[in-house]
């Protein structure tokens, strides 16, 4: 798995190490913290809580931290319960959410990164501003040309049943920031989780835009830098699967050429 982005011309300092909480199953967090606004190099905090008083969950940890130790430290969060895709972050090397991350899966010091490779807009807290561009170019809501119906666009429980696997897809970027191809490319390869996003339109019965969605992705950057190194499928949290979806949409341009 990656390191983190350190910013440029920046190295890692000694960081400040918290008193400790008293008490009988004391674990020790190391984040990393960087606020660009002070000019300051990126530094690693340790804080040593005790997890019987404390939530079962990374998240839970960080609250704590953030409540009761260091109101500074920040990172995003909203459902706590791995819906949101907010609190995506790197925990012992591995991209995960921090909400549905137990404490005790993770072994000895917990070290507490933001997503890798990505620039960071204060501690965990990575500037999404360029995958969200990505995702604004996939053009993500149906598209139709035929006149709408009085109703709504039926679909069948078969054509339904083509978006499981996709719709779960709660775009936390856990999967394109552990992908190797994005960290190298990322200006213009959309990286697994907007691939994945991109098919879920592609296979849409009520959808009507395939073809211009297939010529956009038709491209030697955008869908073909992926080489199937399947770690985008190894680390999603939901289960999911963009490689495979990579593969469908590859797939189909074959096919359409053939
Ligand atoms: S399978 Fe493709 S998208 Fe997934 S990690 Fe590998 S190169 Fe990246
Ligand atoms: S495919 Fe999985 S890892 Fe990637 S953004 Fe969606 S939910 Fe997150
Ligand atoms: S807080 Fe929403 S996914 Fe973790």
């Amino acid at each position: 798995m990656a390191e983190f982005t350190l910013p440029k011309n920046s190295k890692i300092v000694k960081g400040r190490t918290y008193e400790a909480e008293q008490g009988k199953r004391l674990r020790t967090f190391k984040v990393y913290r960087y606020d660009p606004d002070t000019g300051a190099n990126p530094r690693f905090d340790s804080y040593t809580i005790d997890l019987d008083k404390t939530g079962p969950m990374v998240l839970d940890a960080l609250i704590k931290i953030k409540n009761e130790i260091d109101p500074t430290l920040t990172f995003r969060r909203s459902c706590r319960e791995g819906i949101c895709g907010s609190c995506s972050m790197n925990m012992q090397g591995r991209n995960g959410l921090a909400c549905t991350t137990a404490i005790e899966d993770l072994k000895g010091e917990v070290q507490i990164t933001p997503l890798p490779h990505m620039e960071v807009v204060k501690d965990l807290v990575p500037d999404l501003t360029h995958v969200y561009a990505q995702f604004a170019l996939i053009q993500p809501w149906l598209k139709t040309a035929s006149p709408a119906p009085s109703r709504e666009r039926l679909q069948s429980p078969e054509d339904r049943s083509k978006l499981d696997g996709l719709y779960e897809c709660i775009l936390c970027f856990c999967c394109s920031t552990s992908c190797p191809s994005y960290w190298w490319n990322a200006d213009k390869f959309l990286g697994p989780a907007i691939l994945l996003q991109a098919y879920r339109f592609i296979i849409d019965s009520r959808d009507e835009a395939t073809g211009e969605r297939l010529d956009q992705l038709e491209d030697p950057y955008r869908l073909y830098r992926c080489h199937t190194i399947m770690n985008c499928a190894n680390v999603c949290p939901k289960g999911l699967n963009p490689a495979k979806a990579i593969a469908e949409t590859k797939k189909l341009i074959a096919e359409r050429a053939a």
